[in-house]
């Protein structure tokens, strides 16, 4: 059965291009309602919209749409028709690569309608695309700039587009896969990624039903239930408690032990989703003492990952018999806060979970270190488990027991300590991780190579994140290395006294970086912090000026940004002022020896702001940008 893909999105987000480029790369025609109502009304749509009104257009939408739809159908079940069909539709597709398939781009407002998606629904997915209002401003802004005749927006009489943003969300979330576009990305990238997921949606779900039910809203994320910002899939079975014990499938032995970090597991596999049920199975079970009531399980994740992977775990533990619950929350950095904690809490609290009761975190750093830092609060501490899906969570993140929320004067600094029971670390889930993200991680598994392996160093410096999923277990090495030094870096200083404090390398400035631009991601904040680390090492501890080429250089052959010297300012230093790791007026700064070779230096505040600002001046080491 073919299927037909559906590209939605607020106004300016480049549906219409990124189609264009989804329809060029799988080889398959290419819709764009707008210009199919442009075609039928014989009439720019900012004209048309400007006579007849948005109710009117909105109407012909529809009834386009109803059409093309009408016709994919058509072509659906008599192929032989194709060629004269398609013909009169839209003239310029080349009918030696015509398959059953499609990519319609959409209207932004076209999914309003509950029977347009239902319609649409009957064909294929709708994929969401969204992006920072900053974003989504900018690229509106260019395309009015650049084609005055562009349609206009559906703004209301405060012409507030944020307004507008708030009030569709809850409509692209409804939609089948949510894509976050950012900036920088291009087209074909942002086409790539869908061409992944769809991809590895098809292959991994060989046991879906070939055709989605339309009423059923969605068919291969479960979205999440929107009855506020802060989700949650799955309603609590109020019936029965089912006894987890009788719901357990024999364990196999896995090939390869865990590694141990104190006293908890960490595995490292490769797409296996059914040892994970087994183990998530098995946890749950070990925690049910005499006479006690099997323990409720909630999955924590972002939006994205909810979707990509939330719905679907949760889904498959339910028929087990397990009570888990998916509670989602807003992607990104902003959900690291006091108040998203405290939402979170309000959700467990209503689902009457108990202390004995377990928490998972499924998704990137972020996830990790919000539901780590409310299972370390919730009624003084409740058993959790992570499955980190970024690379950054996987090398990083996920393996060593800290948990943390943002305050306004400074990130991480409210937090604790807190082991999680055992991690689960699976390069499937990388599969579906945008590139920027994957490169993002790749620089914690750098900032680790840099602190005691230099071979490790040759071997990241090398790696090609873009073809490393063509290479079967090319990641799992890199991953595997990646945090063997954590664990071992954590083992010998958990609680961040002495020796662990090397793992803030680059990230003293890294955190200062990343607060002052919202844009930058965590790791290429940490990047930043990198090169500058390994300038001021060479101008104050005597690191080879060769060596910090070969930094600077591996940086940007993994297209990071290193040139910090444009973030340097006053307000940089006050946010310094507050980092966690400064006592009294000292500050502990990570310094390279050599790469492979670091040092904490502990270091008078105001003598290193001196020395920030001489870098500043003073000429650059390798000058690439
Ligand atoms: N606790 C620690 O020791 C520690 C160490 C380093 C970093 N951190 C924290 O980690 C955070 C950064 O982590 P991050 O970069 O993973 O951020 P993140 O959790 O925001 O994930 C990045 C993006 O990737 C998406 N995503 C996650 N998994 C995906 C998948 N498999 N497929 C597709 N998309 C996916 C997410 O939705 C998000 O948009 C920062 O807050 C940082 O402070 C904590």
């Amino acid at each position: 059965m073919s299927t037909v893909l559906f590209i939605s999105g607020p106004p300016g987000i480049g549906k219409t291009s990124v189609a264009e480029a989804l329809s060029e790369q799988l080889k398959i025609p290419f819709f764009d309602l707008d210009q199919l109502i442009e075609k039928e009304k014989d009439t720019v749509l900012s004209a048309y919209i400007q006579n007849l009104g948005w109710s009117e257009f909105r109407q012909s939408e529809s009834n386009r749409l109803q059409e093309l739809c009408q016709l994919l159908t058509r072509l659906q079940s008599n192929a032989t028709q194709k060629q004269t069909l398609v013909s009169g539709f839209a003239d310029n597709h080349d009918q030696t690569y015509y398959k059953l398939e499609a990519v319609v781009s959409l209207g932004g407002g076209c999914v309003l309608k509950e029977s347009n998606r239902l319609l649409m629904r009957e064909l294929g997915p709708i994929f969401s695309l969204w992006g920072s209002q900053a974003l989504i401003k900018q690229r509106l802004h260019r395309r009015v700039k650049h084609n005055p005749q562009a349609h206009p927006l559906p703004l209301s009489s405060s012409g507030d587009l944020n307004q507008l943003l708030l009030e569709r969300l809850p409509v692209y979330l409804d939609c089948d896969a949510w894509i976050e576009v950012y900036e920088g990305e291009s087209p074909k990238q942002v086409a790539q990624r869908i061409q992944k997921i769809w991809t590895h949606h098809q292959t991994v779900k060989n046991d879906l039903p070939e055709m989605p039910d339309p009423s059923s809203k969605s068919f291969w994320y479960s979205p999440p239930h929107q009855d506020s910002f802060f989700s949650q899939n799955f309603k609590p079975n109020s019936s029965e408690q089912t006894d987890v014990k009788s719901a357990i499938p024999p364990l196999e032995k896995s090939d390869t032990p865990p590694l141990m970090l104190h006293d908890y597991p960490i595995y490292l596999e490769s797409s296996a989703q059914d040892k994970l049920i087994d183990q998530i199975i098995k946890w749950l079970t070990s925690s049910v003492s005499h006479n006690q009531k099997a323990p409720q399980l909630a999955v924590f994740s972002d939006d994205i990952v909810a979707r990509l992977y939330g719905g679907e775990l949760v889904g498959a533990l339910q028929s087990f018999g397990i009570q888990a619950h998916l509670i989602s929350f807003p992607v990104g950095e902003q959900s690291k806060q006091l108040r998203v904690v405290e939402a979170l809490s309000t959700q467990l609290l209503k689902l009457n979970f108990t202390r004995s009761d377990c928490l998972l975190a499924l998704g990137g750093g972020v996830s990790g270190d919000l539901c780590g830092f409310v299972a370390s609060i919730y009624l003084r501490g409740v058993s959790w488990a992570q499955i980190p899906s970024t690379l950054l969570a996987q090398v990083d993140s996920s393996i060593g027991a800290k948990t943390a929320v943002n305050h306004p004067l400074g990130k991480n600094l409210l937090g604790a300590f807190y082991r999680p029971d055992w991690v689960w670390i699976d390069d499937h889930y990388l599969k579906t991780l945008p590139l920027r993200h994957l490169k993002a991680g790749w620089v914690e598994a750098l900032k680790h190579a840099l602190i005691s392996d230099p071979k490790y160093f040759e071997v990241l410096s090398t790696l090609s994140l873009e073809d490393c999923f063509n290479e079967p277990n090319s990641i799992t090495p890199v991953i595997e290395r990646g945090l063997q030094i954590k664990a071992h870096i954590v083992a010998q200083d958990e609680l961040e006294k002495g020796s662990r404090a090397l793992l803030n390398l680059g990230h003293t400035l890294g955190h200062a970086f990343e607060k002052a631009d919202p844009n930058l991601l965590h790791g290429e904040a940490v990047a930043l912090g990198i090169s500058f680390t390994a300038e001021y090492s060479h101008y104050y501890n005597g690191l080879g000026q060769e060596q910090v080429q070969q930094i600077k250089l591996s940086l940007a052959h993994h297209d990071l940004a290193i040139d910090w010297r444009k973030y340097i300012n006053e307000k940089l230093f006050k946010r310094l002022a507050f980092d966690k790791k400064r006592s009294g007026s000292q500050l502990n700064f990570v310094t390279l020896d050599a790469i492979g070779k670091a040092n904490i230096e502990p270091i008078d505040f105001e003598l290193f702001k001196a020395r920030v600002n001489e870098l500043s001046q003073a000429s650059v080491v390798l000058d690439i940008q």
